[in-house]
C-alpha cells in the first residue's frame, strides 16, 4: 500500500482519517486540495507529508498558462507558501519544499518544460530516497532488537506515514521477519487514535501479534517488566538530538528511563534539522480543540471546558538510547553523532517565505 503517489499528472492518496473502517482513495490535480489534506491529516506522518508536498508543487506548476521561467518560479513560490502553512512541526515538509525551490532556481535560466522535468525528477527522488531510508532504518534497527522482544510503540510510523515500509515500524516489521518479536503494544494515541486506527491495522496485515493499550497503560506495563524496548518515530530532530514526536512520546521516554527500558527513535536523516539547535526551538503545532472534546464526531467533554491540544511534545536527547537513521545507529553524544553525518545544507529547514 502506498500512502501518496504521483500517477499520470495527478496525486493519489489514501484518506487516513477514514481508516480502518473505509479504504478511500482520493485523487486530485489541485495543489490546494493536497494542502488541505495535509492540514486535515488525510495525509500525515512526517516523511509522507514531505513527499506529498513535493508532488503538490508539480501540480502547482502544471498550468498551461505558465509560459516563462519567471512565471513558473512565482507560481512555485506561492504554492510553497500555502503548503508551508499546513503543519509546522514535521521538518520533512520544509526540507522537501526547499529542495524543490532550489531545483527551480538552478534551472531558472532554461525554459518551463526543462524546469518541470527537473522538478518531477526531484520529487520522485525525494520519494525514492524515503523508500530506501525506511528499508535501511529497518535493517539497522532490527539489529538492536533481541529475540523474544515485546515492543511498545506510539502513533503511526508505518507505510501510511512514509513512502516506504515506515520508520519505527520498519524496525518492528524487519525484526518480526527475523522472528524476534513476540508482541507489539500499540498506544491508542489520543486524540486522533493513529495507534488504534492505523498502526494496529498495518501491523495486523503484517501478521504481527498486536496488543492495543490506552496511552495511560504504558507505565503499568513497564513496571511489570513486560516491555523490552520502546520504538517511536520523529517529526523533527534538533541538532543536539532533542526529538519532537506525537504528544505522549516524552512521557514514554521518562517511563522508559525509570524502568531501564531502551528508548529508540527511528527517523530518516531528512527529519534532522541542523538549523534548530535544540528542542526548545522546535515549533509545536496546536490542534483544534474539537479533536479532544469529540470522538468520531460526537461530543464527549463537558460543554464550556477549556482545551490544551499540542499535537507533539519534545523528548530531550538525554532520554534517548539511540537514534536509528538510514545512515546508521546514532548513539550519545547526539550532537557529535549528528554533526558526523555531514548532512547537506538542503537538509536545513527554512520556514515559510
Ligand atoms: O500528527 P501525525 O499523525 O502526523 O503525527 C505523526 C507522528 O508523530 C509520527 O510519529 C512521525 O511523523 C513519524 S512518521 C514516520
Amino acid at each position: 500500500m502506498t500512502s501518496v503517489e504521483w500517477v499520470a499528472g495527478k496525486i493519489r492518496f489514501i484518506d487516513q482519517t477514514r481508516l480502518p473502517c473505509e479504504e478511500v482513495i482520493e485523487e486530485t490535480s489541485d495543489y490546494t486540495e493536497v494542502a488541505d489534506a495535509i492540514k486535515k491529516l488525510k495525509i500525515r506522518g512526517a516523511p509522507a507529508i514531505g513527499v506529498a508536498a513535493a508532488f503538490a508543487l508539480l501540480l502547482a506548476v502544471e498550468d498551461k498558462r505558465i509560459l516563462s521561467a519567471k512565471d513558473l518560479e512565482e507560481e512555485l513560490s506561492t504554492a510553497i507558501n500555502v503548503l508551508s502553512q499546513t503543519r509546522p512541526t514535521a521538518v520533512n515538509l520544509f526540507t522537501a519544499l526547499n529542495r524543490m525551490r532550489r531545483v527551480c532556481q538552478s534551472f531558472s535560466h532554461t525554459d518551463v518544460v526543462t524546469i518541470r522535468l527537473h522538478l518531477i525528477e526531484e520529487a520522485r527522488c525525494i520519494q525514492q530516497e524515503d523508500v530506501e531510508a525506511c528499508r535501511k532504518i529497518g535493517e539497522h534497527g532490527a539489529a538492536l532488537i533481541a529475540p523474544g522482544s515485546s515492543i511498545l510503540t506510539h502513533c503511526n510510523t508505518g507505510a501510511l506515514a512514509t513512502a516506504g515500509e515506515g520508520t519505527a515500524q520498519s524496525i518492528i516489521t524487519t525484526a518480526a521477519r527475523q522472528n524476534k518479536i513476540v508482541r507489539v503494544f500499540v498506544d491508542e494515541t489520543r486524540p486522533l487514535f493513529q495507534g488504534a486506527r492505523l498502526t494496529s491495522w498495518e501491523l495486523i496485515k503484517h501478521g504481527i501479534n498486536v496488543v492495543l493499550i490506552t496511552d495511560s497503560t504504558a507505565g503499568y506495563l513497564m513496571q511489570q517488566r513486560r516491555v523490552s524496548a520502546v520504538i517511536v518515530g520523529a517529526d523533527r530532530i534538533a541538532a543536539n538530538g532533542d526529538t519532537a514526536n506525537k504528544v505522549g512520546t516524552y512521557s514514554l521516554a521518562v517511563l522508559a528511563e525509570r524502568h531501564a527500558v531502551p528508548f529508540y527513535v527511528a527517523a530518516p536523516t531528512s527529519t534532522i534539522d541542523l538549523g534548530t539547535e535544540s528542542g526548545s526551538q522546535i515549533p509545536v503545532e496546536q490542534r483544534n480543540e474539537e479533536e479532544v472534546t469529540h470522538v468520531g464526531g460526537k461530543r464527549i467533554a463537558a460543554e464550556g471546558v477549556k482545551v490544551y491540544a499540542p499535537a507533539f511534545d519534545v523528548t530531550p536527547n538525554q532520554l534517548i538510547t539511540a537514534i536509528v537513521t538510514e545512515a546508521g545507529v546514532l548513539k550519545p553524544s547526539f550532537r557529535e553523532a549528528i554533526a558526523g553525518l555531514r548532512l547537506q545544507s538542503s537538509q536545513q529547514a527554512v520556514g515559510p517565505t
